[in-house]
């Protein structure tokens, strides 16, 4: 199979000037990111190319703000000239008329009210204009909950209600917001505020829908799933939809004592990871169901300006613990939907679309994302790269290999691509696209499993072994992002130098940082980069001197980077937007006082924060945050 892609990529080669064909700057560029990707190219980050870069694109600084230190306080910080307010927390009605029970901060409103307040635990975001800057909807993943803070007395005296509140406490939110007066307010009621759970009603499209593995005793069609689960990263499309992703799905099921091979390919084990579920709800119990969590591991479209719309469960997309899906438009108009999968060792994909994008919103596009090819990166030592499609049929994605037709090789994504032989990363988490460049950039968020006894030992792609502190890759299509070749390098390893090992240090222009994890650049070119080490590890070892998790801001074409915000004790910084002036920052703050165990003490909600509300005894609260300059500015300036 290496061979048949080789040549492809030859062939690629020998119609299209290489990356470094086009980087002198008399030559014009062929490329596809417009005038800056002739400078713009994939050599390695040294100071001459850097310097090069940033005199071609012009040296006004993107960054203005003054970096903040490293924090371990119960508090969020933000650079001098800046303040941050909370818009809403986990709890609060999302404002479904005649349904906005206010929230209990003793943890006591039921699962009923959970279904119409805010989830739990803020991820990717997006905001969607109405009118501009002024008005709009957030769309705001929820990705797991916390059972010892969502319930007063936490998993003690399990029953069936806790376990309906904790289906509600994940999924997706919509949130209408308008500034009134200069200031920002949610809009209560709203005929967009909507709630998605781990139980409402979706559809499943493409070529896995009504597949034998996606059937069960409560659905013979294939086709009809309740819920979405574990939603992390996200992506939002040209036609105005919104990509929930779906990610640790398995946690959520008891699987058999003794997994077979598919089952442990994707993680199931018995007992999951204790959400104890599956003891009020058979689905998820794989030993009664064992296909109900083939019907998890996708990407989901939700129109966020259309309440009644059933999401729908895009299996072109292929199934994966999927952190986001950048979407990304051809110049011939198709679209292309970047994924990580974030597992250690797991892999990147896209997926290019047989038609092109139509104006008309999600009405003329219902269908783009059902037909196309999904692809699988390899990145090659010489920092080449190619694109292998997942093709039933071809190569050895064949029935004598367990793939009985191309529905098959999408709910088996992960061992169709370990049999094309695709790289295995280091937990690839979100992916960005510059706007200036079209370059490509991926969190690779940390491997600590990279080169130990038995694992996969270091490669050009991943090369520390033991990767505590994670990376991030960047690439650039030779053609456009729906070709089949590229070229890759490094934008940095992140660490703190004042690490005595080696691998820890990185090499970071400016502030140190761990565990990138969320990423995105705003519409001036300015990468923002937040970080997720777990609480197991903050504070200590390689992660003692970078402190509470942050984000921080990138300007590429110097690789400058500085810290912009920390935030409250044992919380990770996840999901940012802006509104498309630029003047308005949305960021969500996730878990604050996450405990390093896998459940928080109900007895003891406040052992690690209280934030946001600072009270001795209450319950930390995911939300999310508003960021604004005192002087109206734009955001990073
Ligand atoms: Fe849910 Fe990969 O972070
Ligand atoms: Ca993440
Ligand atoms: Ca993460
Ligand atoms: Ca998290």
């Amino acid at each position: 199979m290496a061979k048949d892609f080789s040549a492809m990529e030859d062939s690629n080669r020998s119609n299209n000037p290489s990356i470094h064909d086009v980087s002198e700057p008399t030559r014009r560029t062929v490329l596809f990111g417009g005038m800056a990707s002739a400078l713009a190219t994939l050599m390695p980050m040294t100071a001459s190319a850097a310097a090069t870069r940033a005199a071609t694109l012009g040296s006004a600084p993107l960054i203005g703000f003054k970096s903040v230190a490293v924090s371990t306080a119960d508090a969020l910080v933000v650079p001098e000239g800046y303040t941050a307010t909370v818009a809403f927390a986990w709890g609060e009605p999302v404002g479904v008329a005649g349904h906005m029970p206010a929230w209990n901060a003793d943890a006591s409103n039921s699962a009923a009210e959970q279904e119409v307040q805010i989830g739990m635990h803020h991820d990717g975001m997006h905001y969607f204009a109405l009118e501009g800057s002024r008005r709009g909807l957030l769309a705001i993943n929820h990705e797991y909950t916390d059972d010892g803070l969502l319930h007063t007395d936490g998993m003690q005296n399990w029953t069936a209600e806790k376990v309906r509140k904790s289906i509600a406490g994940h999924g997706v939110s919509v949130i209408e917001v308008e500034q009134k007066n200069g200031q920002w307010q949610t809009v209560l009621p709203s005929k967009f505020a909507r709630r998605i759970t781990a139980a409402t009603p979706m559809a499943v499209t493409g070529p896995a829908a009504g597949h034998a593995l996606m059937k069960t005793a409560n659905d013979s069609s294939g086709s009809r799933v309740l819920g979405t689960l574990n939603n992390c990263a996200h992506g939002y499309t040209p036609w105005g939809t919104y990509l929930t992703c779906e990610e640790n799905f398995a946690f959520y099921f008891n699987g058999p004592q003794q997994p077979d091979a598919h089952q442990r390919r994707w993680g199931l084990r018995k007992d999951g990871r204790g959400y104890r579920w599956h003891e009020f709800d058979a689905r998820f119990d794989a030993n009664q169901h064992p296909n109900e969590s083939n019907r998890f591991g996708w990407v989901v479209e939700i129109d966020p300006t259309d309440p009644t719309m059933t999401p729908i469960k895009r299996s072109a997309l292929g199934r994966a613990a999927h952190e986001g899906a950048t979407v990304a438009t051809t110049r011939s108009g198709r679209a292309v939907v970047y994924m990580g999968e974030d597992a250690s060792f797991e892999y990147i994909y896209k997926f290019v679309s047989r038609d092109t994008v139509r104006p008309g919103g999600f009405k003329a596009n219902r269908d783009l994302l059902d037909h196309g090819t999904l692809f699988v990166a390899r990145f090659e030592p010489d920092g080449s790269g190619i694109w292998m499609p997942l093709r039933h049929g071809e190569g050895p994605l064949t029935p004598a290999n367990g793939f009985a037709d191309q529905g098959e090789v999408l709910i088996k994504t992960r061992q169709a691509s370990d049999l094309l032989g695709a790289t295995k990363m280091d937990r690839p988490e979100w992916i960005a696209i510059d706007p200036q460049s079209g370059e490509v950039y991926c969190t690779l968020t940390n491997n600590t499993q990279r080169g130990a006894p038995g694992r996969p030992g270091v490669d050009a792609a991943n090369p520390r072994a033991g990767n505590t502190m994670g990376h991030i890759i960047r690439w650039k299509e030779r053609v456009d992002f729906d070709g089949i070749a590229f070229r890759w390098n490094h934008f940095v390893m992140a660490g703190d130098p004042k690490n005595s090992r080696a691998e820890a240090k990185g090499n970071i222009n400016g502030e140190a940082y761990g565990s990138p994890d969320g990423l995105w650049f705003d519409s001036r070119g300015v990468l923002w980069i937040q970080t997720d080490a777990h609480a197991t590890n903050m504070y200590k070892g390689e992660y003692a001197g970078v402190g509470s998790n942050m984000m921080l801001a990138a300007d590429v074409r110097t690789g400058e980077t500085r810290r912009f915000l920390v935030g409250p004790t044992n919380c990770e910084v996840t999901g940012v937007v802006t509104t498309p002036d630029l003047r308005t920052m949305f960021v969500n703050i996730q878990h604050p006082g996450e405990s390093p165990t896998d459940r928080s003490d109900p007895l003891q909600p406040d052992k690690y924060s209280t934030w946001p509300s600072g009270q001795k005894g209450a319950r930390p609260r995911s939300a999310t945050v508003i960021v604004r300059k005192k002087d109206g500015g734009i955001i990073g300036t």
